[in-house]
């Protein structure tokens, strides 16, 4: 119970995120709505007491209409007051979700169910029955903490005449209200267990009409293959709610009938009195006013369910808060980089990927990574670039656990195009300055950058240069194609490396570049950022050849070490596969 109190309580306090003036705006409109209802009751008392006496009505009816013109003002303000409140906290609330998954060092936690869950409840997505808003909950309460107070006015009144009905009506709406709001509640812990079938209805939503999988949704005809598995994702979900809401709602019958049975007696114990004279008229005008006062204030609305939906949602907040930031860990100092005995499986994956990996990267050496595919050649990168953490083993920098570093430290030391480089819908300058946001460049600096990438000749015919806006989804904007894209990728990375981080990360950097660019590669990419160390992966050995050290990933493990033609003469795995490519285009020539 205290629990409970508490937790209504930190509702109220989320006031707080809203500022001053809105809140004690909001306060005074729901003081005067919650306080007219009983006001009312004493008036048209008034007012049938004047008619009975045949006295002056004015005054009664004028303090009648003032009342009414207060409550309904006050009614009208009170929902817009109140959105703005709500949607305030819910921003406060979004923006500390973002914060906490923004801050753990890895990505592990986002490929979790149960964290993608907490998210869901505690940020809501829209696809619940109500919004799970801890704003529109926190008004919610303050409503109902008014409208609780308007009852016990309105009970006092009627206590003045019959002390027993009163006590029943206030206690007994009260009572009422908990239990129907107890058995709607249930639905929400029901809807809880479904949030990942609800994520499931988003994504089959966003493949049928976002821009991702349009081409390939009108190509395939998938339209009614793609609607027919959000229907069914969705029906899944509904009909589950649908039942807990048919069991919720057949067990509200207690409360339909103890409800007649007080209307019942709120008519009768009044008209009774007045009908054998022990109540004057406009004794039982006030008392019948009353008594409907204090079925109003106390009858359940939504803001009863959106309380429930909104604790649910800082309870996942709380969940979500629970491990605490990562700590920090002494700042990394760049050096060797060594992967010693490491053994990574994804969460929840059987089989590791990376099994008693051996490796040590040299500062200023050209590394070569080379392997089939599902090798593990881009999960190395991401252990690498502390993305995730190794099951088993360590991974030193510069004799230093990279567990024990401070993570953002060590990312400060590398450049990197992963496989799957974002397209920033932003500007060129942006798309390349955001490797390194602190340095302050100059255009000199950016088209360097781009120079080096091979890109200059794409970002010359760009309307605006470095200004054009790459905003593919919206009007004013210009796309770029897959390799040029993937130049500018390449060009962001090189800017971050040439402003001092010393290990660039490629991975596979030549996969949509066409021939000629991909046989200058690493003539004018790698040799451009002469120093720096370089991890290149890559399934074109012709873009590998002349790196430092090649080794081949196999199994989990470095089965094949060494320069090009070492491993050529050693007739091993490289040899093989680089005959097998070097076959290919003789063949085809
Ligand atoms: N996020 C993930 N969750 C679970 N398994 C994953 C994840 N990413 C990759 N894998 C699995 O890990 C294995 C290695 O993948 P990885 O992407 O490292 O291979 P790769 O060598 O880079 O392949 P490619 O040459 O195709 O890029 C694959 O079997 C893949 O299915
Ligand atoms: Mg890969």
């Amino acid at each position: 119970m205290t629990g409970l109190v508490r937790e209504r309580a930190r509702l109220v306090r989320l006031l707080r995120l809203a500022g001053r003036a809105r809140p004690a705006a909001l306060i005074a409109c729901l003081l005067l709505a919650a306080a007219a209802p009983a006001a009312m009751s004493l008036a048209a008392g008034w007012l049938v007491g004047a008619i009975a006496a045949g006295g002056d009505v004015v005054a009664p009816l004028a303090t009648l209409a003032a009342v009414l013109l207060v409550q309904r003002t006050a009614e009208s303000l009170q929902d817009p007051l109140g959105a703005t409140c709500s949607r305030s906290i819910d921003g406060h609330v979004r923006t500390r979700v973002r914060q906490i998954a923004l801050r753990q060092r890895g990505i592990a936690h986002l490929e979790d169910e149960e964290f993608q869950d907490l998210l869901s409840r505690a940020s809501d997505r829209g696809e619940s029955w109500r919004v799970r808003s801890p704003g529109t909950a926190a008004t919610g309460q303050l409503m109902i903490v008014f409208r609780a107070g308007g009852a016990v006015a309105a009970g006092a009144i009627l206590a003045g005449h019959f002390p027993l009905l009163a006590l029943l009506l206030v206690a007994g709406c009260l009572l009422q209200r908990s239990y129907a709001l107890r058995q709607w509640s249930s639905t929400v812990s029901v809807e809880d267990g479904l949030t990942s079938k609800q994520r499931r209805t988003e994504y089959w939503a966003e493949v049928a009409s976002g821009a991702e999988a349009a081409k390939e949704v009108r190509m395939f005809g998938l339209a009614d293959w793609v609607m027919e598995r959000r229907l069914r994702a969705h029906t899944e979900t509904t009909d589950i709610m649908w039942t807990a809401r048919m069991a919720s709602l057949r067990r509200q019958a207690p409360v339909a009938a103890s409800a007649a049975v007080m209307a019942l007696a709120a008519l009768l114990v009044p008209g009774i009195a007045a009908a054998t004279g022990r109540l004057a008229v406009d004794g039982l005008a006030t008392c019948l006013a009353a008594a409907w006062a204090i079925f109003q204030a106390t009858y359940m609305g939504q803001e009863a369910l959106d309380i429930a939906y909104g604790l649910g949602a800082l309870r996942a907040l709380d969940q979500l808060d629970a491990p605490g930031a990562d700590p920090g860990g002494e700042p990394a100092r760049y050096g060797p980089v060594r992967f010693e005995n490491v053994t990574f499986a994804y969460p929840g994956a059987a089989e590791p990927v990376l099994r008693g990996l051996d490796l040590t990267i040299e500062p200023g050496e050209v590394l070569a990574i080379v392997g089939v595919n599902g090798a593990g050649k881009t999960t190395l990168s991401k252990l690498l670039t502390g993305l995730y953490t190794p099951s088993a083993g360590r991974i030193l920098v510069d004799g230093a656990d990279l567990r024990r570093l401070d993570v953002e430290s060590w990312r400060r030391h590398i450049a990197v195009v992963f496989q799957d480089f974002v397209h920033y819908s932003g500007s060129v300058r942006d798309n390349i300055r955001l490797s390194a946001p602190e340095i302050v460049a100059s255009d000199d600096d950016l088209r360097r950058a781009i120079h080096v990438a091979g890109a200059s000749d794409v970002i010359e015919d760009l309307p605006a240069g470095l200004d054009t806006s790459l905003w593919h989804t919206g009007t004013g904007g210009t796309d770029l194609s897959g390799g040029q894209w993937q130049r500018l990728a390449l060009a962001r990375a090189l800017f971050a490396a040439e402003h001092g981080r010393r290990l660039l990360i490629l991975d596979e950097p030549t996969a949509n570049l066409d021939i000629q660019a991909e046989t200058q590669f690493y003539q004018q990419v790698i040799a451009g950022v002469p120093g720096t160390t370089v991890v290149l992966i890559s399934h074109r050995l012709s873009t590998v050849q002349h790196a430092d050290r090649i080794v081949v990933l196999d199994g989990g493990r470095i089965i094949e070490s060494g320069g090009h033609a070492d491993l050529l003469r050693a007739g091993g795995a490289y040899a093989r596969l680089f005959r097998l490519q070097a076959e290919r285009f003789t063949a085809a020539s």
